[in-house]
C-alpha cells in the first residue's frame, strides 16, 4: 500500500488529530512507516480511539512504540457485547499510560437498529464512567441525533461529538452543554452543504480537527486510505468557510485539543 503524499503539508507541530484508528487492519504492512512520517506532515499528536477492549490493547501497543499517539478506550455501539453493560475491564484500562478519553462511544442506528435500547444503556453507562473519572467522552452519533443529544444533555460530559453529522441547530445544543464538535474530511466533500452551515455557526474555539483514519479521507484524497497528514485540507476548508487565516485555524483548534485532552 502506497502512503498518500500530502502536497503543502501543515507546518511542523501544527496539528493534533483528535480521532483516528491506526490499529485498523487497513494499516497492516505500512503502519509503522506511516506513523513515523506523520511528524514531517505537521502532526504533533494523535488520539487513537479503541472500539472495544481488544482494540484497546492494540492502541496501547501503538502508544508504546509511538508516544505521540494517545489513547481513548471504550465500546463503540457496533462493537459492544450482547449483554448488559459491565465496565469493570474498561475501567481498569483507563489507568493505562496515555489514556486521555473514553471513546469511542455513542449510538449508531444506521448499522444496528436491532439493539437500540441496549446501545443506549451502554452509552449511558460509559458517559457516567467518563464523568466519574473526569475524562472527556469521544462520542459517535450516526442517525441517532435526538437520543444522543438527550443523553448528552442528561449527563453533560466533557468531550466531543466526533464526525458531526447533525444540523446547525443540533450543533448549537451541543455547544450549550459545553462540548466540542469534531470536523473531518466530510467538510471537504462537494455535497456537504449542511456541514458547511454547521461550520459557519461554530466558533473556532469549539472545533476539533479529526480524520477518523483510515476512513473519510478529505478531498482531493477521497476514497484513499486516510491519514492524519491530510487534516491540513480540512483546516483549509474551515479557513475558507469562516474567512479566517489558516494559521489562526491551526493555532486555535490545536489549543482546543490540548485543553480538552490535557496533552
Ligand atoms: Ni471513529
Amino acid at each position: 500500500m502506497d502512503i498518500v503524499e500530502v502536497l503543502n503539508p501543515a507546518p511542523r507541530g501544527a496539528i493534533i488529530d483528535t480521532h483516528a484508528h491506526y490499529d485498523d487492519e487497513r494499516f497492516n504492512g505500512f503502519r509503522d512507516e506511516l506513523l513515523s512520517k506523520l511528524g514531517d506532515m505537521g502532526v504533533e499528536a494523535v488520539i487513537n480511539c479503541a472500539v472495544d477492549t481488544v482494540s484497546a490493547k492494540r492502541v496501547f501497543d501503538i502508544r508504546e512504540r509511538f508516544p505521540f499517539c494517545y489513547c481513548a478506550v471504550g465500546f463503540h455501539p457496533e462493537n459492544m457485547p450482547d449483554c448488559e453493560p459491565n465496565l469493570e475491564e474498561l475501567k481498569s484500562l483507563c489507568s493505562h499510560d496515555g489514556v486521555v478519553a473514553i471513546g469511542e462511544i455513542g449510538l449508531d442506528y444506521y448499522w444496528d437498529k436491532s439493539r437500540m435500547e441496549l446501545q443506549k444503556r451502554w452509552f449511558e453507562a460509559q458517559l457516567m464512567l467518563a464523568n466519574e473519572l473526569s475524562l472527556p467522552a469521544i462520542v459517535h452519533d450516526r442517525e441517532a441525533h435526538a437520543d444522543t443529544l438527550s443523553l448528552l444533555q442528561k449527563h453533560k460530559p466533557k468531550g466531543v461529538v466526533h464526525c458531526f453529522s447533525g444540523s446547525a441547530e443540533t450543533a448549537k445544543e451541543i455547544l450549550k452543554i459545553g462540548m466540542y464538535i469534531g470536523v473531518g474530511g466530510v467538510a471537504t466533500f462537494k455535497n456537504a452543504r449542511v456541514m458547511r452551515e454547521v461550520i459557519e455557526v461554530l466558533p473556532l474555539e469549539r472545533i476539533l480537527l479529526e480524520t477518523d483514519a483510515p476512513y473519510l479521507a478529505p478531498e482531493p484524497y477521497r476514497g484513499k486510505v486516510c491519514h492524519s497528514g491530510m487534516i491540513i485540507r480540512v483546516a483549509e476548508k474551515i479557513s475558507e468557510i469562516k474567512n479566517v487565516p489558516i494559521d489562526e485555524v491551526l493555532k486555535i483548534t490545536k489549543n482546543n485539543a490540548k485543553v480538552l485532552f490535557g496533552i
